[in-house]
């Protein structure tokens, strides 16, 4: 017993001296092979040689020790790849890191010699911040200062204490750049860095360009993270003064594990490693909405994305060319009302609630008060607005603008207050609201609608009169006629005493609900017959473009699930729309409803499903026209008395000629939850990104859930997210609706979610055609297995935040937000 006792002593004793002795060290004779690694004291992270991904090359690296994924946080040689095994990494006597070719000697990659002072006796080593130094040996270890350290080389991640941002005595720029793919850690496109044109900002660039502004220091957070919360997890730290400028932060628990990284697709991620699942969970993302594309809504525009269209001018601004921006196309911007003339009763008016406007050129002073500051933009005729530079505590320093404001959003709360200088009579205006400007430009407009309506009304009425009496014999719709010549005069135009009479002055017990562009009411002609009629808001965007385009697209357009158009009614700058009456109204009163949706048996739902894919084939390759709908969703949906779904709405409708297949825009449209990644992301819309809003819809219809307020308690993957999940460990048919366990169809649900998926997946090309999509939900025969879906992780940031009533990383509830593969 005793002598066993000793044994294991001296074994641990040996172990303990070999491990500290070759563990976090690595002195100036000593060479680290391609097996070797060194770990830091506490066993946290790891350095030595790794290959990638599925990369066969060899790279230096710094890892996590103790987390099993292999996250690689730092790489020596990013840029040098190492093709094969006859390699090592040692450390010179000048306190240079190195990388040797064993074979020749030679050194085929080495650290930057940035220390001046020569050095006696340099030993590199790991610590358990991630940081690996290099120090004299013989001294106390100056953290702050050592001859040289992995914290000032960047690769893409942060971690806890490294300080991004400028050494302004050395010159050094410290910033993360993406690697170029998972497989490949060379410097990619994305770069993460302070950007100290006018008052420092932190940005994402892409290349040269600017991509998303996390915006200039509040005193408290950056303006542009909406999403970012004061909490107990970590703190940031913003450093201005004469010899740095730079970001840091730091955790308050040194149990908590995270890192900040941006992808190689330019997405600037926040993770928290949560140990009993043993994964990482992504915490925080940027740029995930569409309000955080930079300067998407041009100069003086502001980006609301509780707004359908998103952009708006700011009060005060009107559009530079109300054309294009009624055609949302936002970049021209807006433009003062009133213009600006230098005048002495020139004023500022407060804005609240912002993400402040990007800083470059702008001016600042950190001891101004907001007095001083105003005097000051006051004083200069090309300062355009002014801000405190620190919000913390009452408010201190001062920002000035020169010039157009740019890359404004509104957030519901905790936005920054900006002062923004507006004309004499504007200011006034403002304190007594009026419209003379608006009527000013509605006049001309709304003079030659009625020109024109005159003119039309007259050829119209006589046919009219005609097609009153044919309609008894004939069930062919009036607007089915051969080829007619001018296909904008195949309209009825309905009078506004008629529309007054047949809705009750609009009367609010009439109203059916609220669209994307005003309300619809319900209403009843003197023949009885009910009508539904759409009342464009006269504050909506659509114009008469929009509006003329989508009365004449309807008008063409016949087939049982699309929804009649019967005619319009136009009254000065008041535009309306006249459909036929739908009884059920629309589908998702139903499918997320608790009692109404036991209505729709699954037989109900299966024919919805087959109904909506014939009326959106119909519109992509059947009418005369190729049609992208563009907004797609359960409540563009309508039911008849049948339960016959029946799409509507195609204000944002593009028609497209000939061959073309693909469109991009700038400006994009559409509603958060069904918008393909390709348009959300990059504009690029398709008759594939309305299969991927079909595709959300029938995976809503089928589980009667919203794919974007999906909730689960053990992730927070939106339903297309956990469908997948489900799908792939074949539990499909575990969350279909309660209300349909009897109905259901067993095979016929399956192959809905299989067709479901297939149509949501990330990859436009690999989406089918809606042909394909009827002929897979009409036959039996096997489907191709779907790839990984776009946009199923997670939420839109704004909803994401930490909980502040329990405590810390672990619990898996609070801040799960998705599950992301580690790389
Ligand atoms: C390595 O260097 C240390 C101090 O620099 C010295 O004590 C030791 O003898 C050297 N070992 C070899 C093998 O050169
Ligand atoms: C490194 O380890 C691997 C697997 O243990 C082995 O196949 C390889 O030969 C080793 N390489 C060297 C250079 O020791
Ligand atoms: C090391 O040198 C040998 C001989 O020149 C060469 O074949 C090998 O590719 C080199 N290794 C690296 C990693 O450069
Ligand atoms: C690094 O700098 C020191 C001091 O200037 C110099 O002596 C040494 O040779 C340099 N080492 C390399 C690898 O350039
Ligand atoms: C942030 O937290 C770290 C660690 O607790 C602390 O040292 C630092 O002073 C804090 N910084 C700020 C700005 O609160
Ligand atoms: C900032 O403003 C203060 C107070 O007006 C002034 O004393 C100081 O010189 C200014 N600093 C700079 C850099 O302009
Ligand atoms: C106004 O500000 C601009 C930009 O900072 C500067 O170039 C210009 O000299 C200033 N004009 C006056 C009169 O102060
Ligand atoms: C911001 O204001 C707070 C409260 O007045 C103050 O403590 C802090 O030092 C200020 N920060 C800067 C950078 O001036």
């Amino acid at each position: 017993m005793k002598t066993d006792f000793i044994f294991r002593f001296l074994v641990a004793f040996y172990t303990l001296v070999a491990s500290t002795f070759a563990a976090d060290t690595l002195s100036a004779n000593q060479t680290i092979g391609i097996n070797e690694t060194i770990v830091s004291p506490q066993q946290t992270f790891e350095l030595g040689f790794f290959s990638p991904g599925n990369s066969i090359n060899h790279y230096v690296g710094i890892w996590y020790k103790k987390i099993s994924t292999g996250t690689v946080v730092w790489v020596a040689n990013r840029n040098t790849p190492l093709t094969d095994t006859s390699i090592e990494l040692a450390l010179t006597l000048q306190g240079v890191l190195i990388i040797r070719n064993t074979t020749t000697g030679f050194i085929i990659w080495s650290s930057t010699n940035s220390s001046t002072t020569s050095v006696k006796n340099p030993i590199g080593q790991l610590l358990d911040t991630g940081n690996f130094i290099v120090h004299e040996e013989d001294d106390v270890i100056d953290q702050e200062n050592p001859i040289w350290q992995s914290f000032d080389f960047f690769t893409d991640t942060l971690l806890p204490g490294m300080k991004l941002g400028w050494n302004l005595v050395t010159g050094i720029d410290r910033h993360i750049k993406s690697w170029r793919s998972n497989d490949d850690p060379a410097s990619g496109e994305f770069s993460y860095s302070i950007d100290t044109r006018g008052y420092p900002q932190l940005n994402v660039f892409d290349g040269q360009d600017l991509k998303f502004r996390g915006g200039p220091w509040t005193g408290l957070t950056f303006t542009g993270f909406s999403n970012f919360k004061i909490n107990r997890l970590y703190n940031l730290t913003f450093v201005v003064n004469n010899n740095e400028i730079y970001y840091q932060y730091n955790v308050l628990d040194s149990s908590v594990i995270t890192r900040l990284v941006i992808q190689p697709n330019g997405r600037l991620d926040r993770f928290f490693w949560i140990d009993n699942r043993q994964e990482w969970n992504l915490y925080l993302t940027q740029q995930s909405d569409l309000c955080d594309q930079y300067a998407v809504c041009g100069s003086f525009g502001v980006c609301n994305i509780n707004n359908s269209p998103f952009c708006l001018c700011l009060n005060g601004f009107e559009p530079t060319s109300p054309s294009q921006w009624r055609n949302t196309d936002w970049s021209q911007g807006c433009r003062h009302t009133i213009p600006l003339k230098c005048e002495p009763e020139e004023g500022f008016k407060k804005y609240s609630n912002l993400k402040l406007p990007d800083t470059q050129g702008s001016w600042y002073n950190q001891t101004m008060t907001l007095v001083e500051c105003e005097r000051m933009c006051k004083r200069n005729c090309t300062c355009t607005a002014y801000a405190n530079s620190n919000i913390s505590g009452t408010g201190s320093g001062c920002l000035l603008w020169f010039g157009d404001l740019v890359d404004i959003r509104t957030f519901n709360e905790n936005g920054d207050t900006l002062y923004i200088r507006l004309s004499a009579s504007e200011l006034d205006s403002s304190r007594s609201p009026s419209a003379s400007r608006r009527i000013k430009v509605i006049v001309p407009v709304a003079v030659a609608v009625a020109v024109l309506i005159i003119l039309v009304s007259i050829c119209l009425f006589y046919r009219l009169i005609r097609k009153r009496q044919q309609q008894e014999g004939t069930t062919k719709s009036k607007f089915d006629h051969g080829p007619v010549k001018n296909e904008d005069l195949e309209l009825l135009m309905f009078g506004f005493s008629t529309i007054l009479k047949a809705t009750n002055n609009f009367s609010n017990n009439k109203k059916l609900g609220e669209g994307g562009f005003g309300p619809v009411y319900k209403g009843v002609l003197e023949d009885g017959k009910e009508i539904a009629v759409k009342r464009l808001a006269k504050t909506s965007t659509q114009g008469l473009h929009e509006f003329k385009s989508e009365v004449i697209l309807i008008s063409k357009l016949q087939h049982r699930n699309l929804v009649k158009l019967l005619g319009c009614c136009i009254k000065r700058d008041e535009m309306m729309l006249i459909y036929e009456y739908m009884p059920n109204k629309s589908l998702d009163s139903f499918i997320f409803n608790k009692t109404q949706s036991k209505i729709l048996d699954w037989p109900t739902r299966y024919q919805i499903i087959v109904g909506i894919a014939r009326g959106l084939l119909y519109l992509h390759q059947d009418s005369r026209l190729r049609i992208i709908h563009r907004d797609l969703k359960v409540s563009n949906v309508l039911l008849d008395t049948d339960m016959n779904p029946k799409i509507s709405d195609f204000g944002l409708a593009r028609t497209f000629g000939g061959n073309q297949m693909e469109a991009k825009t700038n400006t994009i449209v559409g509603t958060y939850g069904y918008m393909a990644p390709e348009y959300a992301g990059g504009g690029v819309f398709s008759i594939k990104s309305d299969v991927y809003s079909f595709g959300v819809l029938v995976l809503e219809i089928v589980f009667g859930e919203k794919n974007r307020e999906f909730v689960h308690k053990e992730h927070s993957n939106n339903l297309i997210g956990h469908v997948w999940g489900l799908y792939n460990e074949s539990r499909s048919l575990e969350l279909v609706a309660n209300s349909l366990s009897e109905s259901i169809d067993t095979s016929q649900v399956l192959r809905s979610i299989h067709v479901g998926l297939l149509c949501v997946q990330r990859n436009p090309e690999d989406r089918p055609t809606m042909t394909s999509v009827m002929v897979m939900l009409g036959s039996e025969g096997s489907l191709p297995s779907p790839k990984e879906p776009g946009f199923y992780i997670g939420k839109p940031p704004q909803e994401i935040r930490p909980s502040s009533s329990s405590n810390g990383v672990c619990s898996n509830n609070e801040i799960s937000i998705s599950l992301l593969n580690g790389r």
